[in-house]
């Protein structure tokens, strides 16, 4: 799903489709809570970056965790330097550079 992600996304949130409707008011609020105090971010499933290229535009420091190798490639490229790592995150945590971190987020990556 990595290549066209962004335009999915974009697509079912301007027809309110589940599960991306209200996205970009979820991630603007995640974003809003974590900008406002700073410190180190962890997002483990940050996807093509969408909302993590917010928080690392404004200078956040910040480690991401996915398992898609292509989602890694992608956001590479929106985050050159970032930490990013192709990891499932079911096994645990890899070790990481920056860790402890002050805040951890995630969205639309933890699902039951
Ligand atoms: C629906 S996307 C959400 C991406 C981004 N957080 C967002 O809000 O746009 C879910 C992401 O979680 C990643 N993911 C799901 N399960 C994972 C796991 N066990 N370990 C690592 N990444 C995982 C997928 O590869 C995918 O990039």
């Amino acid at each position: 799903m990595a290549d066209g992600y962004d335009e999915d996304v974009r697509d079912a949130e301007s027809l309110y489709d589940y599960p991306f409707a209200a996205y970009r008011p979820v991630l603007n609020k995640v974003c809003q809570i974590v900008s406002t105090k700073k410190g180190s971010i962890l997002d483990p499933g940050f996807g093509t970056g969408i909302s993590t290229k917010t928080l690392y535009d404004q200078g956040c420091e910040l480690t991401g965790i996915d398992f898609s190798g292509r989602m890694v490639e992608i956001a590479k490229k929106k985050m050159p330097q970032a930490e990013l790592i192709q990891w499932d995150f079911s096994k645990g945590l890899p070790k990481l550079k920056t860790a402890p971190f002050k805040w951890i987020i995630s969205t639309y990556a933890f699902h039951i």
